[in-house]
């Protein structure tokens, strides 16, 4: 079989199972199959693949087709246009996401200065190496209580060239940390548990319930965090904490029960309001 035919076997086969862009998803699991880029399996589309190139490509179409999100088949996921490797306990970074880093941002007055700054619940490490990446004199922390995020993180930094700036350290939370952060961001887990079974295969199977569950409202990581907070942000510092939809008044009210005030929202492409900003 060649590289073409296969192209279309996989297209075929996601397009009958119902994946939405099964051509392009073929021609990006093909690409890692055969270990190719997508110029070259169109210039080599009259070549014979080899049957362990076939192989892998057959297994990846059919756990795409089982579920499972390209990225975590891949092992990689884009974001900021940076490239993030993933393991098993790492959310797969969202483009809405991209919010966070954005509010972040515009908070800041001297993108120079020497920012001390913190992720809570970092994951992939996505939203501290953006941050670090456009702030070239500061330094990061992030925290996970998963081990494993923590590696894969510390992985991406040193990818990144951002390793001599970050850090990353096992936590619950702020729990044990010393401040003062001039910068707080986090992502926390705010699915409401009952939520999670009703998600999409890709999420509710395929994500790491650690980095959903958010607890019987979606909100309780959001009150461990207030505390935390308050207690860790600098004076004039920002917090920048994503949110589920529809959450605004709740995360507002908690925040606010801590102390801290807020300092404007921003939406997502879709309109959904996804980053709320706090100061002391
Ligand atoms: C929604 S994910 C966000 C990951 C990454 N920051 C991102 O935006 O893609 C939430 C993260 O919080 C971590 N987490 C859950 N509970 C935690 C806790 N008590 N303390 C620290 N991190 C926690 C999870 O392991 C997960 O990596």
């Amino acid at each position: 079989m060649t590289i073409t035919e296969a192209l279309r076997d996989a297209a075929a086969r996601l397009t009958a199972a119902g994946v939405a862009q099964a051509r392009l998803e073929s021609r990006v699991l093909a690409g890692d199959a055969f270990g190719l880029s997508r110029e070259s399996l169109l210039a080599r589309g009259d070549q014979t693949a080899r049957p362990e190139d076939l192989a892998r490509l057959s297994d990846l179409v059919a756990r795409r087709i089982g579920g499972e999100p390209t990225a975590r088949l891949l092992g990689r996921q884009e974001f900021w246009s940076l490239e993030f490797g993933l393991g098993p306990e790492t959310l797969i970074p969202r483009a809405d996401s991209e919010t966070i880093v954005e509010a972040a941002l515009a908070a800041i007055a001297d993108r120079d200065a020497p920012l001390r700054l913190v992720d809570f619940g970092t994951g992939s490490g996505c939203l501290l190496l953006a941050l670090l990446s456009e702030l070239p004199n500061a330094q990061g922390l992030g925290i996970d209580a998963s081990g494993e995020t923590l590696a894969v993180a510390a992985r991406n930094a040193e990818r990144l060239g951002l390793a001599a700036r970050a850090e990353f350290c096992p936590g619950d939370w702020g729990q044990g940390l010393s401040g003062p952060f001039d910068l707080i961001v986090s992502n926390p887990p705010y699915i409401r548990d009952g939520d999670i079974a009703g998600l999409a295969t890709e999420v509710a199977r395929f994500e790491p319930r650690r980095a959903l569950a958010g607890g019987a409202d979606g909100l309780d990581c959001y009150r461990a965090l207030a505390p935390d907070i308050a207690r860790l942000l600098k004076t004039g510092g920002q917090a920048v904490m994503e949110i589920g939809q529809g959450q605004v008044d709740e995360v507002d009210a908690i925040m606010a029960a801590a102390g801290l005030k807020p300092a404007g929202c921003r939406a997502d492409l879709a309109g959904i309001v996804r980053a709320l900003s706090f100061t002391r």
